[in-house]
């Protein structure tokens, strides 16, 4: 753990146990040359200490560049749980875990992720002065940016959403939010969820296409948009793809970052995950800095950057995630 912190550019790292409550976390701050480091907590049962400290380093540095690319006054942090969500005494641990957000003095503003809920953050809110995702899920958001990214990879073909097919892994908050919007704007969506009732939802209420989950990322279409967990997209992947365009809302989907180059030589158009999904945090950040007017303009704003991304790539042959991480630190670097 201390040579990843020595080797790479992080601010502070924060491993906390409290042995009587059954706690044992990580707060990983990357940057907050910006502002306060925003990011979720995360409550997952992780195979060692170091997983669960490697996983909160790579969230938070990615949300560092994702609220710089999304021009917010926001740095890049993210709190990792190391336990089973479905754990008895949640509530002792969560408030465990808030103590050691709080003794950080504002640095790091904790807000919802995988295996926490509104519920949970309000809880951590009754010990910690700023907490996000008090008002609601931010999916719907997050779903809009990721449809505006698939509109501007289309528009690099030389194709529209109408008539586009479109292959979503995951049919949870964002996926299905994101089925709805391509679906109402004349795609035809094909959709896998290893929950079947998710499926079923989707089917019934906008027609969708029922892949199986071993297919949904190889499809015989244009766009394949993973909205599960992250790390999807592999060598194996990347050689059957069968779509043009990669664009989704899950973090950190490539499964490592060297596959950026590999998509870019096999022609795939690929926005990078932490443009694409910035949606949700310009929802998160209207809300705690109370200025929700104009949000949806904000999100859909997101469609310039993947723009510029895309276009810097292709004029320069450089692989798009390279692009949008040089153009990330350059504003924090800038600042
Ligand atoms: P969710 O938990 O509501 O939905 C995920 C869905 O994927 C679930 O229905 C689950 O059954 C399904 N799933 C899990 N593994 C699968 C697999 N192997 N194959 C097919 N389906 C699978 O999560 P949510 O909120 O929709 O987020 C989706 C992704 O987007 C996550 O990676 C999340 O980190 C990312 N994201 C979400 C944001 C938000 O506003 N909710 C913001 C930014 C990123």
């Amino acid at each position: 753990i201390i040579d990843d912190f020595s080797n790479r550019d992080f601010e502070q790292i924060v491993l906390c146990r409290d042995p009587e409550a059954g706690l044992e976390s990580v707060i990983a701050v990357h940057d907050t040359t910006l502002g306060p480091s925003l990011g979720g907590v995360r409550m997952r049962a992780y195979s060692s200490q170091a997983d669960a400290v490697a996983d909160a380093m790579n969230l938070a540095q990615a949300m560092t560049y994702k609220a710089a690319l999304a021009g917010l006054p926001l740095g890049g942090g993210k709190s990792v749980i190391n336990v089973d969500p479905r754990v008895a005494n949640r509530d002792e641990i969560l408030v465990a875990h808030a103590k050691y957000i709080a003794a950080l003095g504002g640095r790091y503003i904790p807000g919802v992720d995988m295996g926490t809920s509104v519920r949970d953050l309000e809880l951590i809110g009754r010990h910690v002065d700023v907490v996000s995702s008090q008002r609601g899920d931010p999916s719907y958001f997050t779903a809009r940016g990721v449809v505006r990214s698939i509109e501007v990879a289309l528009e690099a073909c030389d194709r529209s959403v109408d008539g586009a097919r479109v292959a979503i892994q995951g049919l949870g908050n964002v996926g299905l939010h994101a089925a709805r919007m391509l679906a109402g704007a004349g795609a035809q969506v094909f959709g896998a969820d290893i929950d079947p009732q998710r499926v079923r939802g989707a089917v019934d209420e906008i027609s969708i296409t029922a892949v199986d989950l071993d297919e949904i990322l190889l499809s015989d279409v244009d766009v394949v948009a993973p909205c599960a967990g992250g790390g999807v997209i592999d060598e194996r992947v990347i050689a059957g793809m069968r779509a043009s365009i990669l664009v989704g809302a899950a973090n950190n989907m490539l499964a490592h970052s060297a596959l950026a180059r590999d998509l870019c030589d096999r022609g795939i158009v690929h926005v990078p995950d932490f443009v694409a999904n910035a949606g949700g945090l310009l929802a998160v950040e209207a809300e705690i800095h109370d200025r929700e007017q104009g949000l949806e303009g904000r999100v859909d704003a997101i469609a310039d950057t993947a723009r510029d991304i895309l276009s810097r790539a292709a004029s320069t042959d450089t692989d798009s995630v390279s692009v949008a991480l040089a153009m990330a630190i350059e504003i924090v670097e800038g600042k």
